[in-house]
């Protein structure tokens, strides 16, 4: 096993987040080199790490059952053999490296235990107290190996060692550069859609190489290609380490240097034909849309942006996305029933699944301020809702924050459909709080609620960063009301849902 474990391997063995292994580093109870951290570090500050069974062996069987022959999809969850092939051969690799080096150190061993015996049998009459000394040194030594022969010692380093072995044969960790994410790649799934599983906005196009735009660079580490593509690497780019993403998986742990979105205005303007895949009723006078994109033209953008939905009768409106980017195929849109908005009247009255629509986007800048690992909190004012649920399920995805409070305020949660939403997250995840406000005299607007629950919850609010989402006015009183409790305006980004 590696002296060094990177962030994500290192938290996925200690079963923490790496916002929680990241809070450790900060604190200082744990040292890093060159974003790793020593194996016998992650032992001390974690020594009850369960190494029998643990939530990795069972993600990794549940791989494993998944993948067990059902249907000709079975492929589709193990890694391919060529790729597992690899792998066990770079695992019997460092099996071997270990066993030498544990052959080693016994030769070495018993060649101290022989020395120490010539010392001990010298014939020189100054040497008596040194002969009596030596004498008990070995044995010390021989009752030691005797007991260490009857009742071998529990060796969590080794043991740590196997786990890690285990989880590499099933998952490759990917880092980018110069973004320093990191992810993994499971199964026989390619690099890409591993990047967007895991949230992340590397560049890409078609998704089925045939444009070239996921070129990005291999700087350490072994890919695969999983399918042929028409895109045509030049000779120089091949010996410089590109390959397409969206045609390659990991075999081996990988550093890959590839560009990135890091805000929204790197992302391009996209328009896609896309289908209504479900009408749900969500609430009173509340539709959730959801709609497909095709397999290969998924819509990229950050968790809080919106995008415009264009009907077959012309009817449009924008619209927050209240899913995961992570997801850029399967797209959530909620839409409310308003006096004057022919989006809304249409949806409600003649839209249908299997209808195709149109898709334009996307757009906003109310997006997770990645790199701000600070606890963040959540409010969602009415409506408001959609854009935070995206943003949350983001944040949830890449793991960066340490935690999270959700106000939801307003008279609307009341029979939305999102409230089981927000009691699964509860549920779920340790660094998740969820507070429901409703107004407690006539009139109350939802920003007064918030700022009166969040001055008891939170007496110093300034350590924290704010993502606000509702109607325009309400999101006003709130930055303002912030503001005055001492949070920094750079602290706050709002979103209004008009
Ligand atoms: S996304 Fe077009 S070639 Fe990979």
């Amino acid at each position: 096993m590696p002296e060094l474990l990177t962030l994500s391997r290192a938290a996925r063995l200690a079963e923490v987040t790496r916002a929680e292994l990241q809070r450790r580093i900060r604190q200082g109870d744990v040292e890093t080199f060159e974003g790793a951290v020593r194996i016998s570090d992650l032992l001390r500050i974690y020594p009850n790490i369960r190494l029998d069974r643990d939530k990795g062996f069972e993600q990794a069987e549940a791989i494993k059952a998944a993948a067990v022959p059902r249907d000709q999809r079975a492929d589709a969850v193990l890694p391919s053999p060529r790729v597992l092939l690899s792998r066990l051969r770079g695992l019997a690799d460092t099996l071997v490296q270990k066993v030498a080096a544990l052959d080693a150190a016994e030769e070495l061993f018993d060649a101290l235990t022989l020395r120490l015996a010539d010392i001990a049998d010298a014939p020189a009459a100054d040497a008596a107290a040194a002969q009596a000394a030596v004498g008990e040194v070995l044995a010390w030594l021989a009752a030691e190996r005797r007991a260490l022969a009857e009742h071998p010692q529990p060796d969590s380093r080794a043991q740590l060692f196997a786990k890690d072995s285990f989880l590499r044969i099933m998952s490759a960790s990917i880092k980018i550069i110069p973004s320093g994410h990191e992810f993994f790649c499971e199964g026989s799934e390619t690099i890409l859609e591993a990047s967007v599983r895991a949230g992340l906005k590397l560049s890409y196009g078609c998704s089925s190489g045939n444009c070239g735009a996921c070129k990005a660079r291999v700087v350490s580490g072994e890919v695969w290609k999983t399918t042929d593509h028409d895109y045509v690497l030049s000779e120089r780019e091949k010996q410089m380490g590109y390959v397409l993403t969206c045609a390659n998986t990991a075999v081996t742990d990988l550093v890959l240097e590839a560009a990135e979105a890091l805000d929204a205005t790197d992302l391009p303007l996209q328009e896609i034909r896309a289908a209504v895949r479900k009408l749900e009723p969500a609430g009173e006078d509340l539709l959730l849309i959801q709609v497909q994109t095709p397999r290969t033209q998924t819509l990229r953008f950050m968790a809080g942006q919106r995008a415009r939905l264009t009907l077959e009768d012309g009817a449009s409106g924008e619209l927050p996305i209240a899913s995961c980017p992570c997801n850029g195929r399967n797209l959530q849109f909620f839409v409310r029933r308003r006096p004057g908005d022919a989006l809304a009247e249409a949806a409600f009255t003649g839209l249908a699944a299997h209808q195709m629509i149109t898709l334009t986007g996307p757009v906003g800048d109310f997006v997770l301020r990645e790199g701000s690992p600070e606890p963040a909190v959540f409010i969602a004012l009415d409506d408001g809702i959609a854009p935070i649920k995206s943003l949350l399920e983001h944040a949830v995805s890449i793991d960066s924050i340490e935690a999270f409070h959700l106000y939801w305020a307003g008279a609307l949660p009341r029979g939305h459909h999102l409230v089981n939403w927000c009691r699964a997250m509860t549920d779920s995840l340790d660094n998740f709080r969820y507070t429901p406000l409703a107004p407690t005299e006539p009139g109350e607007s939802g920003a007064a609620q918030v700022l009166a629950t969040l001055a008891t919850d939170y007496p110093e609010p300034s350590a924290m960063r704010f993502y606000l989402a509702g109607p325009g006015h309400e999101v006003d009183l709130l930055t303002e009301g912030l503001v005055a409790l001492g949070v920094g305006p750079e602290a706050i980004a709002g979103e209004a849902i008009n």
